[in-house]
């Protein structure tokens, strides 16, 4: 494999690799293994949330590369982004429930990113969730804070909000070439928020596209590194799941080749809107 995945910089200065591991479906039995494996190949950033119920895993397997090696394993190299769930919106769930995923990662520190999953409650709750997170940024367990499947409204709602110390430096949405969410992408980055790609492979439903599979032939490589080239061509930061070894190995080797601008207009379709995902909590108002 020839390169790594570059560093991002975040609008707080953070630094972020823009390819991690998707971990939704990681039951939380594999997923120590499956983060060192990765980490042992090059990964550096684990995508887990609180609804995953693998943090403990996930955390475990960051704990195991540290000690191997301490001298050359970092703790700060390494990104871990967790999200509260939209049943813990509000300040007090929210400030209790940023202490139980700091006890499930207990031995790696702090929590490098907290999202909110979704806008799913109202914009009190929204807005008291975004308070603790803000506290747990001044406490220093959490380094940044950002929110997911927010649309531009959920979004402005906080950017807005006179209490608002810290901006979101992340949004995390569903995207692909066949749902490219132009309107949210735009606004984020025109505010200087970075938005992470989820299920980027569309859960596997598109990878026998024509298209697709005709410019992965092209360059001699798989639909699926494609796929992941394409999001970051277009400079999301890029979450692939899986939990096979030899996948880990296809989705991060995707540094040494570049899809041709006519290549990525062809496989590219805004103005259609294809969600794989189960929801899309993006048009949730309320
Ligand atoms: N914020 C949110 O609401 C939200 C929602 C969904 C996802 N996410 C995040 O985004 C991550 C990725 O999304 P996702 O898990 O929905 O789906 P995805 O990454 O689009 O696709 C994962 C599927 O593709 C398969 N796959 C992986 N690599 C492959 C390869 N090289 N060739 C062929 N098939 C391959 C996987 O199978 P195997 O595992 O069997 O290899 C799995 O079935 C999640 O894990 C999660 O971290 C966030």
């Amino acid at each position: 494999m020839s390169n790594l995945p570059q560093l991002r910089t975040l609008n707080n200065g953070v630094e972020i690799p823009e390819l991690g591991l998707g971990l939704w479906q990681t039951p939380e039995s594999k997923s120590a293994n499956i983060v060192y494996e990765a980490l042992k190949i090059g990964y550096r950033h684990f995508d887990s949330a609180q609804w995953y119920n693998n943090e403990k895993g996930v955390a475990k397997g960051i704990k195991r590369w540290l000690k191997e090696d301490p001298k050359n394993n970092k703790r700060k190299d390494v990104f871990f982004t967790s999200k509260i769930k939209d049943p813990d919106h509000g300040y007090e769930k929210t400030k209790q429930t940023i202490k139980n995923s700091l006890e499930q990662i207990k031995g790696i520190s702090y929590i490098d990113l907290m999202l909110i999953h979704s806008p799913q409650s109202n914009k009190a709750l929204r807005l008291g969730t975004w308070k603790a997170l803000q506290e747990a940024v001044d406490e220093g367990v959490i380094k940044s804070i950002g929110v997911s499947n927010f649309a531009v409204p959920h979004i402005q709602e906080i950017l807005k909000w006179d209490e608002m110390t810290i901006k979101p430096v992340i949004n995390q949405v569903e995207i692909n070439p066949w749902l490219t969410r132009k309107e949210i992408v735009n606004f984020c980055h025109k505010n200087g928020i970075e938005v992470e790609a989820y299920s980027p492979l569309t859960r596997g439903k598109k990878l026998n596209d024509p298209i697709l599979v005709k410019i992965a032939k092209k360059y001699g490589k798989e639909p699926a590194q494609i796929l992941i080239k394409w999001s970051i061509q277009k400079g999301f930061i890029v979450l692939p799941k899986t939990t096979h070894e030899e996948r880990l190995l296809a989705n991060i080797d995707v540094f040494d080749f570049t899809i041709s601008d006519e290549d990525i207009a062809q496989m590219t379709h805004d103005d259609e809107y294809q969600v794989f995902c189960s929801w899309d909590p993006t048009t949730y108002r309320g």
